[in-house]
This record gives C-alpha cells, structure tokens and sequence, in this order.
C-alpha cells in the first residue's frame, strides 16, 4: 500500500506512481546520509526560533542521528510504495517517535530537501574525486622525475616534429590535472552554497533562521534569493558535470596517447601483462582494453554537462519535476569517474618506457630545428640557416647533433615539475574542505 507525504483522500493509480517514482528510490539512496544531515540541522534551527521544544529536538536528533548511521553504512532501505529518502526518513522517525516525527517538515519542501541534498553530496564527492585527482597527479610527476632523460619524438599533425621526454609526456598530464583542479574548485565554491529554507522555492512564513543552517552545515554562504535557490538545481549539477567533463578530457587525451604509444609501430611504452588483455583468435595480442575503455568512459562523462543541459534548457524558473531525471545520469557519475582515476593511477605507476626510441634513425628529422639553431648560435641569420638545413635533408645528407640544450622553464631538460606540484598543492589546500568537516562533525556530536 502506498504511504504518500501528500496523500490526502484518493489513491495514485499504480502505473502512475511507477512511471513517476521510476528509478528514484535508487538514486536517492546516494543522497540518503545527507538528507539525514540537513534535517538535523533544519529541526536544530526550528528549535531555537520556537517551532519544536528542546525536549522535542533531543528526541528527534538522537533517532536522526541513529538513522544517519545506517546510511552512513549504506545499510538505508526505501521500502515499496515510499516515494523517495525524504519521505522514508519521516516515515522512520513517525514509526519510532509517532507524532513529533511529523513536525520536522515545518519550514520545509521537498523541492529544498533534495536541493541541500545534492549540495551536501556534491562537497563530498568533490571532496573524494580531489583525492583521486591528486594520486593520479603524484603518479603522473614521479614517472616524468623518473623518465626525465628519455628522449621521444615530439609531433604536430602526427608527424614527427621536435624532441619531446617522458619527462615532457607525463609532466604535461599533470599539469592539465592542476588546470582541471582549478575548475573543479570553481564548481565547488558554486555547490557550497545553503539552500535550506527556499523551501518550495518561495520561502516560508516561519521566522527561518538560514544563518543558523548555513553555519551549522558549514556552508560557505547561503543562496540567498529564494528564487534563486530553486534555480540552482540543475545548473549546480551542470558545473559540476562540467569540472568531471574537464578531468576526464585530460585522462581521455593520456587514455589515446599511452593506446597509441603502446602500439608496435611506435613501441614507446609497454603496458605490464597483467594490464593487458588477450584475443580470441590471435596468440600474440597484449591488448590495451583498460586504456580503450577508459577512453570511451572518459567521453560518455563529456557528455554529462550536455544531457543535463538539454533537461534544464526549456525549463522557466520554479521547481519541475523534470529536474528528478537529472540525478540518474549525475550522482553515479563520481563513482564512474573515481573508478576511471584509480584504475588510471595503477596503469600510470607501472608503465615502462622504451629508452632508446630517440635512437631510432626514422626519427632523425626531428633533430632538424636543433641543427637549424645551432647555425644560428654560429651567426648564420635565422632564414639562410633553416634554408641549408633543408636543402641538406632534401640532398638526403643530413646528419645532425643529437645532444640537446633546452634550458627555459618548462622545456625537456627544465621540466619546472616543482613549480607545477606547487600549483597543485596550492589548488588543493583552498579547498579548505576541513571547514565543512568540522561543521558536520559538530552537527553529529550534539
Ligand atoms: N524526487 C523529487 C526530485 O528529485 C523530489 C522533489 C519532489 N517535489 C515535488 N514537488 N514533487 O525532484
């Protein structure tokens, strides 16, 4: 039987509440802690302006805190014909505490439920995606440190080009990693924002105190135009997808190279066996799947900020329950993109780099402008010097020095990898993701 928050006196038709409800259950099961955090600080807050006793609060808090314990585990269930987690986490309290269970709605909706909802796992979940982002960024300077010497061929338009280094071809993967922690922090400042008391998007007659909820939830600041509070559901998503798009563009880009580096005709790098998958039919193949795969999932979370975008596009102001779907393609995304980063990292520490592929004599041309610039360095102008090189390859009698001096900052022989892990690091501490920490901790300790 169906147990509706709104149900008054007729009974949703079944297929109705199906097609409506569709996969929502699941997917507020990701949500399920934190819809339990916002209450605790929503009935916190209705206390101290007069709307529940203390005697009233302390009960509800004590069971509160029992239930997050059970999301928290992951052990939270949303029985048949309960719609969603908030409307499970009443149900629990009314069960156990009858009807001071019901009065933690006041002051609220659910259209600022699941809002709070998203926000409070968005901070985790960028919380944890930084983390992974970090390992693979660590991974990423410790092989270029390693492979600092080892000379490859640079290429514009796939051709050969200039001299390049693994220390080059790693350093450059983490660096883009600070770039896309740089976006990932923006999205982040525009998720920690409180949207608690927008309630259904106009606010409420009660005296809410949002200070009191945004400190309580350790929230930057609050949203403070209501309207606007509900206008941030599914564009809050959509940066965020945007900084998740970001992260996998740079570790689908490293997905095809090291696919294409491993390959026979280039031999740059060697995958180890274990990280290798073998054919059906052919008794040689070590194939790279892993990196295949990572490719394709890495563009898929691409298209993230666009599905969303496409859901939210044609909707006016005010909250619609399109914006549901949008957490069926958003909140499994960072367990996607977590699983791509670890299994990334691993592969990362164990490539093995071919040291002699500058030896190679098919890829001599690209020793072509050093030898121009040595000309040069002798006091031949610029354009004679690129000429006489040309003509040399031309004549086919080109044999250059193979000795290189890059010395600028962030060229093969300056990879400036202190500089960029400082900018790293320098992303990373503005987080600041100890003082959300501290607030939640507070919250749970009352
Ligand atoms: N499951 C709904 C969502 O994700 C919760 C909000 C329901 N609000 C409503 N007015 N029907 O949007």
């Amino acid at each position: 039987m169906a147990t509706k928050l709104w149900e008054k006196n007729f009974t949703v038709d079944r297929d109705v509440e199906t097609y409506t409800v569709g996969r929502d259950r699941e997917m507020d099961l990701y949500l399920a802690p934190y819809d339990v955090l916002g209450s605790m600080a929503h009935i916190t807050m209705l206390q101290s302006v007069g709307l529940l006793t203390k005697e009233e609060l302390d009960t509800l808090l004590a069971e509160l805190k029992e239930i997050y314990a059970t999301a928290e585990h992951g052990e939270m269930v949303i029985e048949d014909g309960v719609e969603d987690i908030h409307s499970q986490v009443e149900l629990e309290l009314t069960r156990r505490l009858g009807d001071i269970g019901k009065k933690i709605h006041s002051g609220r909706s659910r259209n600022d439920q699941v809002l709070l909802d998203l926000k409070l796992f968005i901070r985790s979940s960028i919380e944890r995606l930084a983390h992974g982002i970090e390992r693979l960024f660590d991974a990423l300077i410790t092989q270029s440190e390693r492979y600092k010497d080892v000379i490859i061929p640079g290429y514009t338009h796939l051709q050969v080009a200039m001299p390049s280094s693994f220390g080059l071809w790693f350093g450059a993967y983490a660096e883009s990693l600070v770039d896309d922690m740089t976006v990932l922090r923006a999205a982040y400042d525009v998720a920690n924002r409180n949207p608690l008391g927008s309630a259904a998007g106009y606010g409420s007659s009660f005296p809410l105190d949002r200070d009191m909820t945004t400190r309580l939830l350790g929230f930057a600041s609050m949203n403070y135009n209501v309207v606007y509070a509900q206008m941030g559901r599914g564009k809050t998503e959509r940066i965020v997808a945007q900084a998740i798009g970001s992260i996998a563009a740079t570790v689908s880009k490293l997905a095809f190279d090291a696919c294409m580096f491993n390959s026979q005709n280039f031999g740059f790098i060697r995958l180890p066996d274990e990280f290798t998958t073998g054919s059906s039919i052919m008794p040689h193949k070590k194939n790279p799947d892993v990196f295949e795969l990572t490719r394709a999932k890495c563009n898929k979370l691409q298209a993230l900020p666009y599905e969303i975008t496409l859901v939210t596009n044609n909707l006016p102001s005010g909250y619609f329950r399109d914006l549901q779907l949008i957490k069926e393609n958003f909140l499994p995304a960072f367990d996607e993109m977590m699983s791509i980063l670890d299994m990334v990292t691993a592969m990362v520490g164990r490539i093995e780099v071919n040291r002699d592929v500058a030896s190679d004599p098919r890829y001599r041309l690209m020793y072509s402008v050093e030898e121009v610039n040595r000309l040069v360095q002798q006091g031949v102008p610029f354009r004679d010097a690129y000429k006489q090189v040309g003509l040399a390859i031309g004549r086919g009698e080109f044999d250059p020095v193979t000795e290189l001096h890059h010395t600028h900052a962030g060229s093969l022989n300056n990879l400036c990898n202190d500089e960029i892990r400082a900018l790293f690091d320098r992303v990373m501490e503005s987080f600041r993701f100890d003082d959300y920490h501290k607030a939640v901790d507070g919250l749970l300790s009352r």
